[in-house]
């Protein structure tokens, strides 16, 4: 077969399969031109999700007919006057938007410089068809129509029209996150969706986030290193199933960079599920010579010079910031609302449980006779008889009793407090031995018999070469064949517990964590893994002084408001509120 140079058309082609992938990459680089022609508004209008139309206008600098001629030329920039990419700090250079989304569409340029003439110029597929004057206020218009329609194999790709719209809204979202000062509209199939004025970074990023961000957000501003992080996060308590709502941007640029997404997740490490993800918008500002933006086609990953030091900003800023957040959880803000509050009139079958002989179980006989041991402080009505003030104030009050063996209702001087003991035994455990491995070893209990774990080799390696960490952790173990571990030792903290279920998830955990993480995070992750099989499981019943032991942990540790899933640990109903669930207020 013989060498051929390939046809301009046919290269414009192949470089579209790299930058224009679907209708929200091709909307991407339209705003973005319009952003780096200096605009102070842009406003867009889709069809069907940009399947049929994409459309998209700017104020900016415009363009001259010829310099229209020669944006839709492959490698055509006014982007680079000096041909210095790292310095570059505009959204493009690379010249290849235009030519790459006119080789797959119909689409129409129209352009007019202030004080000139406006002018057309329409491609299909590649294929100029006709130019000439148009009526236009200064600024570009592109219109982009059938875009793929002669590309079956990337049409066939495309998903339903409101997938693709989704895509659209998230790249609107990204760019208008990143430039607060310009002014932004998108209609999409007629619809006003959004109309942003110009407004301060907080601002914008409140008007695009989830609204109760307001009230379960964390603002971040930190610097370190010449290296500047500011936006916000969310509480742990405030998470959601997918890792959607994250924002990042490095210089003002949206990206999706793994090392970014990577520290995001790591700072919210034990304080949430791993199928669980906080909401995020997190501006990274580094010296232009920092960072290299020229690393993919649609500019969505960046390379840092200095990962560990983004890294180390990022974990470290955002960990500062939650740490300060300490014993805040959604769970307690929101119930300031008594519309959280179940307000329906109660069902006569609730009642039964709680009275009458029919409620005879062993929990509730026990609690029952714990209470009447009851050897606490009489402060009963710590309203009517305030407590002295030497006396300590304890925040989460004083344990009254267990309902259904798993959570503690306790009295506290400003109203009812409800724990789940579960939850906060675990998040307790795992402090504790957090702050074991920061001082010296976990204590370990010697198992009589050592336990033999059979699991798959490459599982095996995993746990035999971590063996060091874990017997600092307190778990003591020893190689046994090439499919088996032997446990020696377990973390006392643990109790009397399923080994080969623990080994198995630390086996699980060692290898999603790879050597991703450090040595001090890896160790953190695996105590998280090894707490959850160490906690008062719910429905184990507990006496009065168990019960406000454990509250005041809570009240002395750290991110004791979630547990180790970002779930709340507890909540609390003021007196205010128990007013008004009765009508007094
Ligand atoms: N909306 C616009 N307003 C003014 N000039 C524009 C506009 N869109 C494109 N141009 C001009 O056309 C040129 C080519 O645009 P194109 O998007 O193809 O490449 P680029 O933006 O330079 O680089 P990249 O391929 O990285 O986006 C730009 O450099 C710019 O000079
Ligand atoms: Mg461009």
């Amino acid at each position: 077969m013989s060498i051929r140079r390939l046809p301009s058309e046919l290269i414009n082609r192949i470089a579209a399969g790299e930058v224009v992938e679907r209708p929200a990459s091709a909307l991407k680089e339209l705003i973005e031109n319009g952003l780096d022609a200096g605009a102070g508004a842009v406003s867009i209008r889709l069809s069907a999700g940009g399947l049929d139309r994409i459309e998209v206008a700017d104020d900016g600098s415009g363009m001259t007919p010829a310099d229209m001629r020669l944006a839709l030329e492959r490698h055509a920039t006014s982007k680079l006057p000096d041909d210095a990419i790292e310095a570059v700090t505009s959204f493009g250079f690379r010249g290849e938007a235009l030519p790459s989304i006119a080789s797959v569409s119909r689409l129409t340029l129209e352009s007019r410089v202030r004080g000139a003439e406006g002018w057309r110029t329409k491609i299909d597929h590649g294929v100029a068809e006709e130019e000439g004057p148009a009526a236009l206020p200064p600024g570009t218009r592109v219109r982009v129509e059938a875009l793929f329609d002669k590309v079956p194999a990337r049409r066939k790709f495309l998903r339903s029209a409101r997938a693709e719209y989704a895509a659209c809204l998230d790249v609107v979202k990204r760019l208008a996150m990143a430039r607060p000062d310009v002014a932004f509209a998108l209609e999409h199939d007629g619809r006003t969706i959004l109309s942003l004025h110009p407004a301060e970074p907080p601002k914008r990023v409140a008007e695009l986030l989830s609204h109760e961000l307001d009230r379960h957000g964390l603002g971040i501003d930190c610097v370190r290193n010449g290296i500047r992080l500011t936006g916000v996060v969310s509480l742990p308590t405030f998470n959601r199933g997918m890792a959607d709502q994250q924002y990042l941007f490095v210089n003002s640029r949206p990206v999706k960079d793994r090392l970014l997404v990577g520290s995001l997740r790591a700072a919210y490490r034990d304080l949430l599920a791993r199928d669980r993800h906080p909401v995020a918008a997190l501006f990274v500002e580094v010296p232009t010579d920092e960072v290299d933006i020229n690393v993919h086609p649609a500019k969505t990953e960046v390379r840092f010079r200095d990962p560990a030091a983004v890294r180390g900003l990022i974990v470290g800023g955002l960990r500062t910031a939650l740490d300060e957040a300490g014993h805040r959880s959604v769970a307690r803000d929101q119930f300031a609302q008594p519309a959280a509050w179940q307000v329906e009139p109660v069902e006569p079958a609730e009642p039964r449980l709680w009275s009458g002989p029919a409620s005879d179980s062993a929990g509730a006989r026990a609690v029952v006779a714990d209470l009447s041991m009851d050897f606490l402080p009489q402060g009963r009505a710590s309203i009517a008889d305030p407590v002295a003030p030497s006396e300590p104030a304890y925040p989460l009050g004083i344990a009254r009793g267990q309902v259904a063996a798993t959570y503690i209702v306790a009295e506290a001087a400003d109203g009812l407090v409800i724990v789940d003991q579960h939850a906060a035994h675990e998040r307790l455990v795992l402090e504790r031995m957090r702050a074991a491995t920061r001082g010296h070893e976990v204590a370990r209990q010697a198992l009589l018999v050592p336990d033999v774990v059979e699991m798959e080799e490459t599982d095996c390696d995993r746990i035999e070469d971590a063996a060091a960490d874990l017997l600092r952790l307190g778990l003591e173990i020893d190689r046994f064949g090439p499919t088996s571990i032997l446990v020696r030792a377990v973390p006392a903290a643990l109790g009397k517990t399923d080994v080969s279920g623990l080994l198995n998830d630390l086996a699980a955990e060692l290898s999603e964590l790879g050597t991703a993480l450090s040595l001090g995070e890896k160790l953190d992750h695996v105590a998280a893994t090894i707490a959850c099989h160490g906690s008062v499981r719910a429905g184990r019943v507990l006496s009065v002084a168990e019960m406000n032991a454990l509250l005041r942990e809570i009240e002395v540790t750290p991110h004791s408001g979630q547990c180790n899933h970002g779930r709340p640990t507890w909540v609390k109903l003021g007196h205010g509120e128990i007013e008004k669930l009765f009508g007094r207020r």
